[in-house]
């Protein structure tokens, strides 16, 4: 007989931030055939985040490569005017940030409407606790390990004590932590043993080309997979 396990399962989400964006459909559909679970896609506004990438038209037109998890990262101040174009064009999570509004719960609460996964994201100086009480409203956490805006940056340690913070918070609810920045092989293993089990990889997956996807993709898995049995 099988013990019930509380652990959800590990998901390896490529950012195609760090895509060629002549050919992001192209990009979408090796990182899908090499294995990618979701899909991670880092909206910017040039005003929560100092960067600015795409919007609704861009995903919709990405949304028929694949029949992958669309991981939506909301890096946009206010995030609520546009949560239904963003579902409507093939988002299946909506991940807002906590620093991006003062109604986060319903910024939540209106995700899960239209129902989508409801996620939220903490920058890494925003306390655990900011998460707190939006516990009970949310499908997946999303601790970053760097500071948003761009890909290619170096993951910060201390983020490690954080995601096991945020694993004690949320006991045996069915919710998913994921890691977002500086994704590797040994930063997934960290992460992973402090209770991580999705995992954001741009300059990780992307930096070879196609050819290496794969074999990119495999390594961040068999970190997580080995660290967490310890
Ligand atoms: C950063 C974005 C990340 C980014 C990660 O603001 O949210 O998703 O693409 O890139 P890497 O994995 O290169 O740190
Ligand atoms: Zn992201």
């Amino acid at each position: 007989m099988s013990r019930p396990t509380l652990s959800r399962p590990i998901a390896i989400a490529p950012s195609i931030l760090s895509a060629d964006f002549s050919r992001l459909a192209e990009e979408v559909r090796a990182v899908d055939a090499a294995g990618a679970d979701w899909i991670h896609l880092d909206i910017m506004d040039g005003h929560f985040v100092p960067n600015i990438t795409f919007g609704p038209p861009v995903v919709k037109a990405i949304r028929p490569t694949t029949a992958k998890r669309f991981d939506v990262h909301l890096m946009i101040e206010p995030a609520d005017p546009y949560l239904e174009a963003f579902a409507e064009a093939g988002a299946d999570s909506l991940i807002v940030h906590a620093e991006a509004g003062p109604h986060i719960d319903r910024s939540l609460q209106a995700i899960r409407h239209l129902g989508k996964k409801a996620g939220v994201a903490i920058n890494p100086g925003t306390p655990v606790e900011a998460v707190e009480f939006l516990i009970d409203r949310a499908d997946l956490i999303l601790v970053m390990t760097v500071n948003p805006g761009f890909g290619g940056q170096a993951f910060i340690p201390a983020m490690v004590e954080k995601v096991a913070r945020v694993k004690a918070l949320i006991g045996d609810r069915p919710i998913d932590i994921e890691v977002d920045g500086g994704i590797v092989p040994e930063t997934a293993a960290a992460v992973a043993a402090a209770g991580a089990n999705a995992f954001v990889a741009g300059s990780a997956v992307f930096k070879d080309g196609p050819a290496a996807y794969a074999r990119h993709i495999e390594a961040i898995r068999a970190a997580a997979e080995s660290a967490r049995r310890g």
